[in-house]
């Protein structure tokens, strides 16, 4: 695309589903600089491309820090992420800038809390086990203890933040026939009447649920929040699910828990670093299944995220209310 000087510059630090990209090459109202890759931006790039800048449009892997928004420098009015999570942005430095966030909330929630259901049901029922027995001949006859897992059936389930998603997961989980819905977080919610949802302490959460789901935001309060202590005082019998970001989990405390039998089993979408290296030692375990961050993963929703995040952007840009802005 030709650069006219009227047009404010914005970059994007990735290739965007086309929902999102057709939106901001045909606004009349920005030049639009693209990473053009499916990869990630080394950080160079992302310094260098964002100079000059009006509007930033991120991804959660790009990390937006004070050296970033000086390389911007004073023309940059607006940061559009494309992600519900906002951890990678360093509110404080933008803040001070005068500078708008717009993030994709509500969009990404069914699908997230759908993918959460599953690696629950799939983490808890051993699935991957079993499928890996069929092909490895580990499969000798039916047998009455032999791949038995966890049943959702009058449970207790635990959510950690039962914000849009953790309520999206409870109100998905209730029908699988769950006894008690126990939540946990900086606030009761009267919306948890709806699944009957109990506000408790995060000890009485962890002492009395049998599957533990983290869906809260990360932040400094939560970062390392599922450490030693935490699962030390799971039953050995409980399934712990985090859909959050990885930050919240302390990883060594979590392999030890799984490897003495603190806690029967865990399914991750979310890691420290992301992605996980391949030698990682939870990936030897078979009572951990880990999925690569794809909670929002279906391909009309990445659309909507798209399409909300060059909205937003163009909003910022124009000074006019932007359809999901962050306020902070
Ligand atoms: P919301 O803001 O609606 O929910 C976040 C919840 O976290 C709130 O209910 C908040 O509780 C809770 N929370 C904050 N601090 C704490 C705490 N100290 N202890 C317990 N709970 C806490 O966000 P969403 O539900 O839309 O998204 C949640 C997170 O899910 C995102 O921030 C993102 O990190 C992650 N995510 C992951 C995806 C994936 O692909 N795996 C996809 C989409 C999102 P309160 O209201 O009381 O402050
Ligand atoms: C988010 O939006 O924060 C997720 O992690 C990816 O969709």
């Amino acid at each position: 695309m030709k650069a006219v000087n009227k047009l404010m510059k914005v970059f994007v630090t990735r290739q965007l589903p086309s929902e999102g990209m057709k939106i901001l090459s045909t606004s009349g109202v920005c030049e639009v600089c693209l990473w053009d890759s499916d990869g990630p931006l080394p950080r160079e790039e992302l310094l260098k491309g964002v100079q000059g800048a009006h509007g930033l449009l991120c991804l959660l892997t790009d990390k937006i820090d004070a050296d970033v928004l000086d390389a911007a420098g004073p023309n940059l009015k607006v940061i559009s992420t494309f992600s519900v999570g906002y951890d990678h942005l360093a509110l404080d430095e933008i803040k001070k800038r005068n500078i708008r966030v717009g993030y994709t909330p509500d969009v990404l929630t069914d699908a997230t809390s759908e993918l959460t259901v599953a690696l629950l049901l799939t983490t808890a029922r051993r699935l991957p086990e079993g499928v890996e027995e069929v092909k490895n001949g580990g499969w000798s006859s039916w047998t009455p203890l032999w791949m038995c897992g966890y049943g959702l059936s009058g449970s207790t389930v635990g959510v950690i933040g039962l914000g849009r998603i953790g309520m999206a997961i409870a109100r998905r989980l209730m029908p699988f026939g769950v006894k008690r819905l126990l939540y946990s977080g900086r606030t009761a919610k009267a919306y948890a009447a709806e699944i009957n949802g109990e506000f408790v302490p995060l000890d009485t959460l962890l002492t009395e649920s049998d599957f533990i789901v983290v869906s809260c935001s990360l932040t400094p309060e939560t970062q390392g929040l599922c450490n030693k202590a935490f699962f030390s005082k799971m039953k050995n019998t409980a399934v712990f699910i985090n859909t959050s970001r990885g930050a919240v989990v302390n990883q060594e405390d979590l392999y030890e828990a799984l490897t003495s039998g603190k806690i029967a089993a865990a399914g991750l979408d979310v890691t420290t670093p992301e992605p996980l290296p391949t030698n990682h030692p939870l990936l030897t375990l078979k009572n951990c299944v880990v999925l690569p961050h794809i909670g929002s993963a279906t391909y009309s929703t990445r659309g909507v995220m798209a399409s909300l995040a060059a909205r937003n952007l163009l909003a910022g840009l124009q000074g006019t209310q932007m359809p999901s802005e962050l306020s902070f």
